[in-house]
C-alpha cells in the first residue's frame, strides 16, 4: 500500500505539490462550509501507543470529515499487546478490519514494522524520537499559508529551530523536508547535548544548505523568518537529572520577540508546549500576538491529514462528488 513512514520517501518538491494542492481543495470542508462523503464506508484504525492530543484528534476528525468511520485503541494496556501480542500479529489483524491505519509508537522503526505486516496503508503519527512526517507536512503548509506563497517560494527562507533538537522528531522530519529546497538557511539553537543529530547536519551540508549552530537564543533567532520552538522531550531522557538540567533553557516571550526577532517572523511550535512551572518555551504573553501562528498551525493539521487520506485511498480526484453545504 501507499504507506507514509518517513520524509525520506519524498525525492523532490514535485512529490509534495499534490499533497498541498489537495489540502487547499479540502479547506472548504475543513472549515465546515461544505460536506463531503468521499470516504463513506471506509474505516480508519487509530492506534496510539504514546500520548497525543492534536495528532490523534486531528487524524480522527479528518477521517470523519471525509465521511469515514474511526475505530481506535490508545495505550498499551487497552490493546492485546499488553498480553504479549507482537506488532506483526496486531497489524495483520487490524489490516483485516480497516482500510488505513494511523500509528504512533515509542520505538523508532516500529511504525515501519506495522507497515510490513499490513495489507492497507499505514501512516506514521510519530515513532519515538524517529520521525513525525505528517507534522512536517503541516508545518510546511503553515509556512506557505502564513507567507501567502507557493511551495517553491519557500526556497531561501531562514528558519531557527530551538530546544531539544536531539530528541525532537518534529524537527528531524521538518529539516529533512526543507532540505528538498535548493537553499534554506538553518539556525539550530540548543544546548550542546541536545544538538541536531550529526547525520542530519551532514545531509544538509551535502545538499548545500547553510547551517549555523549556537547555544545562544538571541544570536540564533537573528534574521530568522520562522522561529520553530520545541519542548524539551522529558520522556526521551535516560535520567530525570539530565532532563532537569535542560528544562526551561529557552523562552521566547514578547520581550525576546520584540528585541531579537524580525517583526515579520512567525513563531511555530508543534505543541504541546510545556506550561508547568519551570518550563516556558513560548510565553503566554505572546498568546494574542499576530506573529504567533501555533494555533493556525494546529488547524492546518486537518486539511493536510484529509489530503493524505484521500491520496492514500485513491479518491483525491473525487472529493467534490456529491458534496453539499452543511445543514447545521
Ligand atoms: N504535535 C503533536 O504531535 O502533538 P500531540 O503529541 O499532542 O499529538
Amino acid at each position: 500500500g501507499a504507506h507514509l513512514l518517513s520524509i525520506a520517501q519524498f525525492g523532490n518538491l514535485s512529490d509534495l505539490r499534490q499533497i498541498f494542492d489537495v489540502a487547499r481543495e479540502l479547506e472548504v470542508y475543513a472549515r465546515r462550509e461544505r460536506v463531503t462523503r468521499v470516504l463513506e464506508g471506509a474505516v480508519m484504525a487509530s492506534l496510539f501507543f504514546e500520548p497525543s492530543t492534536r495528532t490523534r484528534i486531528s487524524f480522527e476528525s479528518a477521517f470523519a470529515l471525509l465521511g469515514g468511520t474511526v475505530t481506535s485503541t490508545t495505550g498499551f494496556t487497552f490493546s492485546s499487546m499488553a498480553k504479549g501480542e507482537s506488532i506483526y500479529d496486531t497489524s495483520r489483524v487490524i489490516s483485516g478490519y480497516a482500510d488505513v491505519m494511523v500509528v504512533r509508537h515509542p520505538e523508532v522503526g516500529s511504525v515501519a514494522a506495522f507497515a510490513d505486516a499490513s495489507s492497507v496503508p499505514v501512516i506514521n503519527a510519530g515513532d519515538g524520537p524517529g520521525e513525525h512526517p505528517t507534522q512536517a507536512l503541516l508545518d510546511l503548509y503553515t509556512i506557505m499559508k502564513e507567507r501567502r506563497c507557493e511551495l517553491e517560494d519557500v526556497d531561501g527562507i531562514t528558519i531557527a529551530m530551538i530546544g531539544d533538537l536531539k530528541h525532537g522528531r518534529t524537527v528531524h522530519s521538518l529539516t529533512k523536508l526543507l532540505s528538498l529546497f535548493k537553499k534554506i538557511s538553518f539556525r539550530f539553537v540548543s544546548p550542546a547535548e541536545l544538538a541536531m543529530p550529526e547525520y542530519i547536519l551532514e545531509m544538509l551540508r551535502e545538499r548545500g544548505h547553510e547551517v549555523f549552530i549556537t547555544e545562544n537564543l538571541p544570536e540564533g533567532v537573528a534574521g530568522a523568518d520562522v522561529i520553530y520552538m520545541t519542548r524539551i522531550q522529558e520522556e526521551r531522557f535516560a535520567s530525570v537529572e539530565d532532563y532537569q538540567r535542560h528544562r526551561g533553557c529557552y523562552t521566547v516571550s514578547r520581550d525576546v520577540f520584540s528585541r531579537f526577532c524580525k517583526p515579520e517572523a512567525i513563531i511555530l511550535h508543534p505543541l504541546p508546549r510545556d506550561s508547568r512551572p519551570g518550563s516556558n518555551e513560548i510565553d503566554v504573553d505572546l498568546n494574542d500576538h499576530s506573529q504567533l501562528a501555533i494555533f493556525r498551525q494546529t488547524d492546518n493539521g486537518i486539511p493536510i491529514r484529509m489530503a493524505l487520506f484521500t491520496l492514500a485511498l485513491g479518491v483525491s480526484d473525487q472529493i467534490h462528488r456529491d458534496s453539499r453545504p452543511v445543514n447545521w
